[in-house]
């Protein structure tokens, strides 16, 4: 019996090449009248875009606010760019927050493959449908910064994206490279841990583990975990977690300081990974830190027997709120 029945690894292997086109699909889409402040509204797969977001635009003094809720927050007004990012296009809280940013005259952008969310919109970037939201990743993101560098809001070097599709490209280090951490994760529970700016890539590899692989999975920061959680490690043992650190080179010194002085008092109690993310641009480090998440997510599911695609608690629990 097949187990990955829809064949996530062919959508997986097609990321690049997703991200590629998505980068064209807001040729000539832009925003005009004054900025200060951009919110992205949408929930689970929709809106990790924004996280990454807030992570490109770290040194940029543009604030930039994720939104995962039904209300936008008061501060919303009509200098405020609003992304409402939902693949299905019906998803409530977004559709929600859509709304209310609408009442608040925000310049709103939908970037959606169809559903309600691509009726309301005025301004709305289509992506291709009949993806499980969290593979469409480039397509949730790209549209969103290809807006922002049309506008002039930021500037992205055209050698930072094909460095990007570049190491990507690679696909086969990437699938070893989950491979080797799935077979080490085994019947166990992983605690991804990154510096705080990239949080948002623990917190991917966490959310993959749970929606590809069924399987429980944490994440924290660095140094925060260095003042609470740690302490944790005491009555943890190494039958039932391991801990990934997700390791970028240009973390501050004390980070990385941080993170080998941890690891060393926590290996008694749990086996550590290390995983590095790979280029010099912001844009590689973080999408090759997602895509060695994303291929060890799927060859856990695949470990463990379960097929990595369909997630019905979600698809149910949507309908149930909808009686
Ligand atoms: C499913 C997934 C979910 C959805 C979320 C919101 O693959 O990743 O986290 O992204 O339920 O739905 P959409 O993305 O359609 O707004």
């Amino acid at each position: 019996m097949p187990i990955d029945n829809s064949n996530m690894l062919k959508v997986l292997e097609e990321f690049p090449q997703q991200c590629k086109t998505a980068l064209e699909l807001t040729k000539g889409v832009s925003v005009s009248g004054k900025v200060d402040k951009i919110v992205v509204a949408g929930m689970g797969g929709s809106a990790v875009g924004g996280d990454l977001l807030k992570i490109c635009m770290h040194d940029s003094k543009m604030p930039v606010f994720v939104v995962r809720g039904y209300k936008m927050p008061n501060f919303v007004d009509n200098n405020t760019l609003v992304f409402a990012v939902s693949y299905s296009g019906n998803t409530e809280e977004t559709i929600s927050a859509f709304e209310d940013a609408n009442k608040k005259n925000a310049k709103i952008v939908a970037v959606t493959s169809g559903g309600y969310l691509g009726q309301l919109a005025k301004k709305a970037i289509k992506i291709p449908s009949g993806l499980q939201p969290r593979a469409a990743l480039g397509y949730l993101f790209f549209p969103v910064l290809g807006v922002l560098v049309n506008s002039n809001i930021i500037s992205i070097k055209n050698n930072e994206a094909a460095e990007t599709l570049h190491i990507l490209s690679k696909t086969e280090e990437f699938k070893a490279e989950g491979e080797r951490i799935a077979k080490k994760i085994q019947n166990r529970t992983p605690i991804v841990y990154a510096s705080e700016l990239f949080g948002p890539i623990a917190y991917r590899w966490k959310t993959q583990f749970n929606e590809n692989s069924k399987a429980a999975a944490f994440c924290h920061t660095f140094s925060e975990m260095n003042h609470n959680e740690i302490v944790g490690y005491q009555t943890m043992s190494k039958d039932k977690f391991i801990a990934i650190f997700i390791k970028d080179k240009e973390d501050n010194e004390r980070i990385k300081k941080r993170m080998e002085i941890t690891k060393d008092i926590i290996s008694s109690k749990v086996d550590v990974e290390e995983v590095a993310t790979k280029g010099s641009s912001i844009l590689s480090r973080i999408f090759s830190g997602i895509y060695y998440g994303d291929f060890a997510s799927y060859y856990l599911a695949l470990a463990n027997k379960i097929d990595p695609t369909p997630v019905a608690v979600i698809e149910n629990l949507k309908k149930r709120l909808k009686e």
